[in-house]
């Protein structure tokens, strides 16, 4: 298959899943228990109705976006995950190349399959943000923040909402485990092996239950860099959030990994961004599969949108050039969806919101 074969990112997923190992496609792919989070994030889009605005000029659409003072040409980051080595072997190197072309800005999951030194020297020009935890060890957490320092890493991406590790069914199922030279390179191997979830099998790594807003005011303490906080899904975190100097809000249940039975991520997101009321820059991400989910994001006050799996596939099928292609195809749907709705800018999206967007529940009422 070619990439023109791939009309989109659903396409990807489906040859993803003949080409991997069954357990590494599940471990992507999966959510946690049941999985209806994972559902959620998707279907609740559908319930979004589009009306769309005619004769508008939008001949020349203007996708730019601007995040934490850098300006993207489309509202559009790679979110941050583990391993990517698990799936092809230039990992997050691939990865990181692939944003730079785009230019586009990627998380670097904190248990990334190369260290993140190497990822930001392999591939200098990319925006790069640290993701982290706020391990048990602190030591841990303060130790990654100043390696992302040294390596030229942008921010820190604070990952929220993550106590206790989420239960996988599909990875117990499968006894998933790591296979030979795919390993946390952030960290030493511990020699223990938890198939639930191999982020939870790192010495030392463990993520701390007790951790509260005075953690978050701690690492504000321990860099200059800009943080963000990713994992926010519930209005009064939001409003915490601005009480304390970060820079930015992740609305995300991690793609339904971790608590299952969430509200999606769309459906959180009108109620945080009322309650932000633009003073903080909201990124989101879970579920964002086609051009018109980005469309009903910036319209229900997302500034930019964070895709995790399907970059995965991606690298998976044609590493640096998959992710490339990929992104890429998203990007045009988007400028499509826009084109088709009316909608020449971000903000003329946002300015038209009330307008083209409706809920179909609203609309049974
Ligand atoms: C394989 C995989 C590994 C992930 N690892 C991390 C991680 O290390 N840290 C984190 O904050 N989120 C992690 N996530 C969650 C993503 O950052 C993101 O929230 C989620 O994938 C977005 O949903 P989507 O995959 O539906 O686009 C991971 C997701 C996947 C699929």
């Amino acid at each position: 298959m070619t990439n023109e074969c791939f009309a989109s990112l659903e396409d990807y997923r489906s040859l993803a899943r003949t080409r991997l190992p069954a357990a590494v496609f599940d471990y992507v792919d999966c959510g946690a228990c049941d999985e209806v989070s994972t559902r959620r994030n998707r279907s609740d889009f559908d319930d979004l109705a589009l009306r769309p605005l005619v004769l508008r000029n939008v001949s020349e659409p203007c996708l730019a976006a601007q995040v934490l003072g850098w300006q993207f040409p489309q509202p559009l980051g790679i979110a941050p995950m583990a391993f990517h080595r698990l799936v092809h072997s230039d990992g997050e190197i691939a990865t990181a190349r692939a944003a730079n072309r785009l230019n586009l800005p990627m998380i670097v999951s904190c248990m990334s399959s190369i260290p993140i030194e190497d990822i930001a020297a392999e591939s200098p020009h990319t925006h790069l943000w640290l993701q982290t935890y706020i391990f048990k060890n602190k030591d841990v957490t303060r130790e990654l923040v100043r390696r992302a320092e040294e390596a030229g890493y942008e921010a820190i991406v604070l990952t929220t909402g993550c106590p206790a590790p989420g239960k996988r069914d599909k990875n117990i199922r499968n006894a998933f485990a790591l296979p030979e030279g795919v390993h946390a390179a952030n960290f030493q191997p511990r020699n223990v092996v938890v198939h639930n979830n191999p982020i939870h099998s790192v010495e030392g790594a463990d993520l701390d239950p007790s951790a509260t807003w005075r953690d978050v005011e701690w690492l504000r303490r321990q860099t200059q860099l800009p943080i963000l906080l990713k994992g926010i899904m519930n209005p009064n975190d939001a409003l915490q959030a601005l009480s304390l100097d970060v820079s930015g809000i992740i609305v995300s249940n991690h793609g339904g990994r971790q608590l299952d039975t969430t509200e999606s991520t769309i459906c959180a997101l009108p109620d945080i961004a009322a309650a932000v009321g633009g003073r903080l820059p909201l990124l989101i991400d879970s579920g964002f599969r086609r051009g018109t989910d980005i469309l009903k994001a910036i319209a229900l006050g997302a500034d930019t949108v964070l895709v995790g799996r399907p970059v995965l596939w991606a690298l998976a099928l044609g590493g640096e050039s998959g992710v490339v292609a990929a992104l890429k195809l998203l990007g045009d749907e988007f400028r499509l969806a826009m084109q088709l709705a009316g909608c020449d800018s971000l903000s003329a999206i946002r300015r038209a919101a009330s307008d083209i967007l409706r809920s179909r529940a609203m609309l049974r009422k």
